[in-house]
């Protein structure tokens, strides 16, 4: 009897010890991975420059840092010549480049041709660590102040306060457009799930936005929904209208890299990913393992961003996404010579002294939706891959609307 009660007792005790040890290791390996990498201390609650943080969290500084290699932004001009036609009237045909690595957005800002610096302050917002501070600072006025009265105060690109909390390295949202628009939706930001965080972060930014007439304000038009066509329909609700097109004569909306809205009700979201899923996948560095804080095209790293899910192997995925990215341009040429044309059928109409007016109002109306349909596939990066179904359909729509507009507009004046 006392034998077996001995042994019990140390059978327990051995279990105890072990579940400790468990404990402590999976805790141990738990902090490791998230906070305990560099030195202790604090990081300021308003810390601006992210080499400040970088002391605390070397592994994801250097990551952080790879995005210096990310160097490249060929003028979206090249594979797209009808922009330059498109956008006539605005900032956006004098120069208009595709996206690079997080770094550079001082040095690419600054440097962006002086037509388009006329959306003054604003052009910081998604630029820089500083902006967030900026808009507290000037209140209202800031969205008001000129690109040059903004200019010499920015020095940092975007960079950790951007999406984390220092004290907990939770992540956060920082950008009052954001906080906004999900608040008049009915949602509460402070209800958001991690994994919903993982894509509203990069939401901030990678989102469409405009900026309202007279307070010049930042407003994400999410009101009505986050469809192409939710979004039209807002705009023409609030009769709004960005610019007038100098040929066509029609008021338009422009569209803005659309990467959130378009990802939404996509395949992968409905499936539960989120942006940092692909592009912010885990890497190992030493024992630990760390969220790549390289912003890149994932395709540079498939093995972390796609085949941990997907077992067809690197080159079958690759091929899928080139295959979707070409049948979305051939639609997106198709789409970009239609409008052209209805730009030039308007241009003739507008011409003919003899032309029916409420006609050739309603050719002007199409011409707006066709060209916010192609706009918004076009200045959203990925190329349709983010949501290949949406993002045809879109194109489609496009077509078939400038198809219309040439029509009505020729029908005018006949
Ligand atoms: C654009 C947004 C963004 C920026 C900028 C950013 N991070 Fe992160 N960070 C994330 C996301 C998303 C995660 C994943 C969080 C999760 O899954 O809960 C993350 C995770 C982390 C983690 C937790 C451990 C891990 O690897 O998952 C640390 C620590 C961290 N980041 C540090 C930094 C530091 C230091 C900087 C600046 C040098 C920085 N981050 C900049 C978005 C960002
Ligand atoms: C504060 C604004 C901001 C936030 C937050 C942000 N981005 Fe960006 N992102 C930009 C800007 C601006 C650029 C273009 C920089 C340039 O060309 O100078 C960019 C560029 C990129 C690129 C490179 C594109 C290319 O062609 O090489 C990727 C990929 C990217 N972002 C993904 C993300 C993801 C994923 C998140 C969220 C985890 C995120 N970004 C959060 C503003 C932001
Ligand atoms: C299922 C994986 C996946 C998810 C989730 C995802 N992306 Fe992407 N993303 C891609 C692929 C693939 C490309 C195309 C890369 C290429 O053409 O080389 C891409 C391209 C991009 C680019 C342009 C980068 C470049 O080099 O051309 C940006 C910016 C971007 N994504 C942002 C986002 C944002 C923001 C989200 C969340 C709203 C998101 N992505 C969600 C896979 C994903
Ligand atoms: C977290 C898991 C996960 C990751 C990571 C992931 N996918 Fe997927 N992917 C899915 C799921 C789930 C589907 C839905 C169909 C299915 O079950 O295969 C899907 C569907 C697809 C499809 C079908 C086309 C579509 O959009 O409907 C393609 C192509 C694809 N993924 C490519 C990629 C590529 C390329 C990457 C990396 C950039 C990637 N996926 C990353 C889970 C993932």
């Amino acid at each position: 009897m006392e034998a077996s009660k001995t042994k019990q007792l140390v059978l327990l005790g051995v279990i105890a010890v072990v579940v400790v040890v468990l404990l402590c290791v999976f805790f141990f390996n738990r902090h490791n991975q998230v906070a305990l990498e560099g030195p202790q201390g604090e990081i300021a609650a308003d810390e601006v420059h992210s080499a400040a943080w970088g002391q605390f969290y070397p592994a994801h500084w250097d990551s952080y840092q790879t995005n210096m290699a990310n160097t490249l932004n060929p003028s979206h001009f090249e594979t797209k010549p009808y922009m330059k036609i498109i956008y006539a009237g605005t900032g956006f045909a004098a120069e208009f480049n595709e996206p690079r690595g997080h770094l550079y957005t001082i040095e690419d800002v600054k440097s962006i041709d002086s037509a388009r610096q006329k959306s003054g302050a604003s052009c910081f917002t998604c630029k820089s660590t500083q902006a967030p501070e900026m808009i507290k600072e000037y209140g209202d006025q800031y969205y008001l102040m000129s690109f040059d009265q903004m200019k010499d105060k920015i020095t940092e690109p975007i960079g950790c306060l951007d999406c984390h909390d220092p004290k907990t390295m939770e992540l956060r949202l920082t950008r009052p457009a954001l906080i906004e628009a999900l608040e008049r939706q009915g949602q509460s930001v402070d209800k958001l799930t991690n994994q919903e965080m993982r894509s509203l972060v990069c939401a901030q930014c990678h989102v469409t936005y405009y900026f309202q007439p007279d307070s010049k304000k930042i407003t994400f038009p999410w009101d009505k929904g986050l469809t192409a066509e939710e979004i039209l329909n807002y705009f023409d609700e609030q009769n709004f209208t960005e610019w007038v097109h100098p040929v066509a004569g029609t008021n338009l909306v422009k569209a803005r890299h659309a990467e959130y809205e378009t990802f939404m009700g996509s395949t992968h979201q409905s499936a539960g990913l989120a942006c940092a899923d692909c592009h912010m996948p885990y890497t190992t560095v030493g024992n630990k393992k760390v969220s790549s804080h390289v912003w890149q095209s994932p395709l540079n790293n498939i093995e972390q961003s796609c085949t941990v899910c997907h077992r067809n192997g690197t080159e079958w995925l690759k091929t899928r996404v080139r295959t979707i990215q070409a049948q979305v341009k051939q639609s997106q040429d198709l789409a970009g010579a239609a409008v052209m044309e209805a730009i030039n059928e308007l241009k003739i109409s507008r011409e003919t002294p003899t032309v029916d007016k409420t006609k050739l109002q309603e050719a002007m109306a199409l011409h707006r939706e066709a060209q916010w349909y192609l706009d918004y596939v076009m200045v959203t990066n990925g190329y349709g891959f983010h949501n290949p179904t949406a993002t045809l359909n879109n194109l489609n729509t496009a077509i078939d609307k400038a198809h219309k507009a040439v029509a009505k507009a020729r029908e005018a004046r006949r």
